[in-house]
């Protein structure tokens, strides 16, 4: 059977290494992919944007399953447009993608449901957005509805910050029609967590507990990022919690979707903060998250085309889903100067050393250039080992790292640490 990934980072590198697994996958293509990938997978050079394009490559090319890696393809309707054409894509349709690409359909959904989640408020004009903060105080959060790259956040712990970000995100357009409407939200305090979860609109099966670390240095400082690492399972979600989120979120959420005729198929990723009042939603994705998904899928002990067909066929109750008792972490190796200003087409080199001493090295931003592997964006590569527990996974993935070098590299030193901690 062939298989089509969309997309080119290091959650989609992570995917396709997961469904060569299957052992009647004959080939995978992936659009438009990237050099790490080019070695287990083909890349095809198309626009992931352009649906008609997408259908008609995989008609000439027998492609089984699809799997659609970002968002933005599927707020463009990529599943739909595949559905139409008989062909089946894993991830959920345009209108139940809404649950990330609009924030407040996402918002009034958990509110009118009752799915516990930070008290909100939303404005389509500035001074009424901006008399509400006044109101409310900080610290506040104040989001641009759409979607946004991650960008779209701004957590203000002043009022002038706030207010700041409402003239960002309205007046001046920052993020387009995304930002045409905003969120106002009330400030969670907690440990945060994300859960990706496999569902077919019915049922649905969370994955291992991640927890990313978004600040790009150590001891969370300095600004935030895509995500400078990841690690999994992650502590903080314990058992009982977990029954928590199963019971009072997921699939509550999963129903919701249904009740409101747009029924959620694919992987849900929920963020969610620990507040001292239990869990609560602080966002959902439509997707696997990155980097999450490079420490999630190498502890999966089940056959990830199975559980995506089931997810597409509706019979995901009939699959087992089983992960290995083991841990594992991800550290993101970025440019110098990232999350801002950073050099390309600086030559890398130790990627094969790292890999043979049992490490992934799934790349994120890089370029083939002259037969060499050269950084192409500002998360370069993630470095995953797995291990008996976290701490084994720390020692290893840092070891590994040592093998790999580029001009200004930079990546925290303490991914993880919380769960050492508390141990
Ligand atoms: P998001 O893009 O919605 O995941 O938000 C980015 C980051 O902003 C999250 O990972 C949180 O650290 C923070 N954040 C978002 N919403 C809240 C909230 N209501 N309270 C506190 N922090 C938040
Ligand atoms: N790691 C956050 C995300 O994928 O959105």
């Amino acid at each position: 059977m062939n298989l089509l990934v969309i997309g080119s980072g290091g959650r989609e590198h992570a995917l396709v290494t997961k469904l060569k697994e299957n052992v009647e996958v004959q080939k995978i293509y992936c659009v438009p992919g990237n050099p790490g990938i080019t070695k287990i997978a083909e890349c095809v050079e198309l626009d992931i944007m352009d649906n008609a394009a997408l259908v008609a490559f995989a008609k000439a090319h027998q492609i089984k399953l699809t799997v659609v890696g970002p968002e933005m393809p599927l707020s463009n309707g990529i599943v739909d447009a595949f559905k139409a054409n008989g062909l089946a894509c894993f991830g959920p349709t345009q209108a139940a993608a809404r649950i990330e690409s609009s924030k407040t359909f996402a918002k009034q959904l958990m509110e009118k449901y009752d799915i516990p989640t930070a008290k909100f408020a939303v404005f389509n004009h500035a001074e009424q957005a901006k008399e509400y903060i006044r109101a409310q105080g900080a610290p506040v959060v104040v989001k641009a509805d759409g979607l946004a790259a991650g960008k779209g956040v701004v957590v203000a712990m002043t009022i002038e910050e706030a207010l700041a970000a409402v003239d960002m995100i309205m007046c001046d357009s920052v993020f387009g029609e995304a930002g045409s409407q905003v969120v106002i939200e009330e400030f969670l305090v907690g440990e945060e967590a994300s859960i990706l979860a496999f569902t077919d609109g019915k049922t649905i099966i969370p994955m291992v507990a991640a927890q990313d670390h978004k600040r790009v240095y150590d001891q969370d400082q300095g600004p935030n990022t895509g995500g400078m690492g990841a690690y999994a399972p992650a502590p903080v979600i314990t058992p009982a919690i977990s029954e928590q989120v199963m019971k009072e979120i997921f699939q509550p959420t999963v129903n919701a979707m249904k009740s409101e005729g747009c029924p959620y198929s694919g992987c849900l990723y929920l963020g969610l903060i620990m507040t001292a009042d239990g869990p609560k939603v602080i966002e959902f994705n439509a997707r696997f998250g990155d980097p999450e998904t490079q420490v999630v899928l190498p502890l999966l002990d089940s056959d990830l085309v199975t559980i995506m067909q089931g997810c597409i066929e509706g019979t995901l109750a009939d699959v087992s889903v089983n992960w290995k008792n083991e841990a594992a972490v991800c550290v993101v190796l970025a440019a110098g100067g990232y999350p801002e200003k950073y050099d390309k087409g600086d030559i890398i080199t130790g990627i094969d050393e790292a890999e043979q001493q049992g490490s992934y090295v799934f790349h994120a931003g890089t370029a083939s250039h002259e037969n060499q592997v050269v950084t192409n964006g500002g998360r370069v590569l993630g470095v995953t080992a797995t291990a008996f527990d976290i701490r084994q996974g720390v020692d290893k993935v840092y070891q590994a790292i040592a093998k790999i070098k580029f001009k200004d590299m930079h990546y925290r030193k303490d991914i993880a640490y919380r769960a050492i901690k508390s141990r």
